[in-house]
């Protein structure tokens, strides 16, 4: 539990320090949204730019509703978790829907019950939003706000129900939204997993964990797990590259891309080997041999500004690129045969 005055310190905290991020500026519950959902697992700082971009491309629910999934996939690009990108454009059509229908007759529900059932949004969304856009009373609970717990009441591992329960008893009544950014505030800025700074914080006085911050909470063992791939890149005779949109499930599903295997494919020995990229994600970490295809070139290749395509093919495609490049001759002597 936080007292009150523990409670008064940490939005008076809040209120002198938090960072000036555009949404806070916003009160429109859509932008809002799109803030939220692109936090779920982008750092703030990487998030500025989609954020901008998503706002600019997409500035009502009906501007989204309205254009393909690909556009979506192509304002999100470079963002990460391509499903939350297909999951918005979904939740903007039905929201659309008339309420007859299921849908909201175009405007975002404000409670958390109604914003809960809309595609993409849990149940840290759902109060995020129903708390910051509508100041509905819903405490919400992420990463930086388990760790400000486990630390406050010194809990090695506090199960969801544990921390839900404590955010719920914490929440500020009259300031619901500030409150629920104040807390989330505090753990990314202050109360942080490694080089946390307990002088800076408000209520160190009553943490109960502050004398061994890093016993709480105990670190997650995260299972990271490797993917080797193949890549085979195709440069047209026009000088665009070859690309495919991949299938709308699986890694990278709807994003456009070269050729991947999993296993070597026959005829790997015919084609050039440009060298290898390496990517990591949160729980993978991706090796791609990268081999360019230089003999039977098909005669028109896919423009990169008109599809939406992942950091690591961008990766995959600009080493192609500078190998192709520096290296005229494989494409030239063998691709006109
Ligand atoms: N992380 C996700 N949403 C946030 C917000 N509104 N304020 C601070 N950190 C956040």
């Amino acid at each position: 539990m936080l007292s009150k005055d523990d409670q008064q310190a940490l939005l008076a905290w809040y209120d002198e320090h938090q960072r000036d991020l555009p949404w806070r500026q916003s009160d429109d519950p859509w932008a809002i949204l799109l803030s939220e959902i692109l936090l779920q697992q982008t750092q703030v700082s990487r998030g500025l730019v989609y954020w901008q971009r998503m706002v600019e491309t997409f500035p009502t629910i009906a501007s989204m509703a309205q254009a393909p999934v690909d556009a979506v996939l192509k304002a999100w690009e470079g963002a990460g978790y391509y499903s939350r990108a297909r999951r918005l454009h979904a939740l903007s059509q039905q929201v659309m829907l008339p309420k007859a229908e299921g849908g909201f007759d175009g405007q975002l529900p404000s409670t958390y019950g109604d914003l809960l059932s809309l595609p993409g949004i849990g149940p840290y969304t759902a109060a995020a939003v129903a708390s910051i856009a509508f100041g509905q009373s819903v405490a919400c609970v992420d990463g930086n706000i388990r760790r400000v717990m486990a630390r406050r009441t010194a809990q090695a591992d506090p199960t969801s129900k544990q921390v839900q329960a404590w955010a719920d008893a914490a929440l500020h009544p009259a300031r619901p939204g500030d409150w629920n950014q104040a807390l989330m505030e505090l753990g990314a800025t202050v109360c942080t997993p490694k080089r946390w700074n307990c002088g800076g914080c408000p209520v160190r006085a009553s943490c109960a964990g502050k004398e061994n911050p890093g016993a709480f909470p105990t670190p997650k063992k995260q299972r990271v797990t490797s993917l080797n791939l193949v890549a085979v890149v195709e440069f047209a005779l026009d000088g665009h590259p070859v690309l495919h949109q991949r299938p709308m499930t699986g890694i990278f599903a709807g994003l456009w891309g070269p050729v991947y295997h999993e296993d070597a494919p026959t005829g790997l020995e015919d084609l050039v080997n440009c060298g290898t990229v390496n990517h990591q994600l949160s729980h993978r970490k991706i090796e791609v041999r990268v081999h360019l295809k230089h003999h039977d070139l098909a005669t028109h290749g896919t423009p990169r500004s008109g599809v939406a395509i992942s950091s690591l093919d961008e990766k995959v495609l600009n080493l192609a690129s500078e190998y192709a490049t520096a290296n005229p001759h494989i494409q030239k002597s063998e691709a006109k045969g």
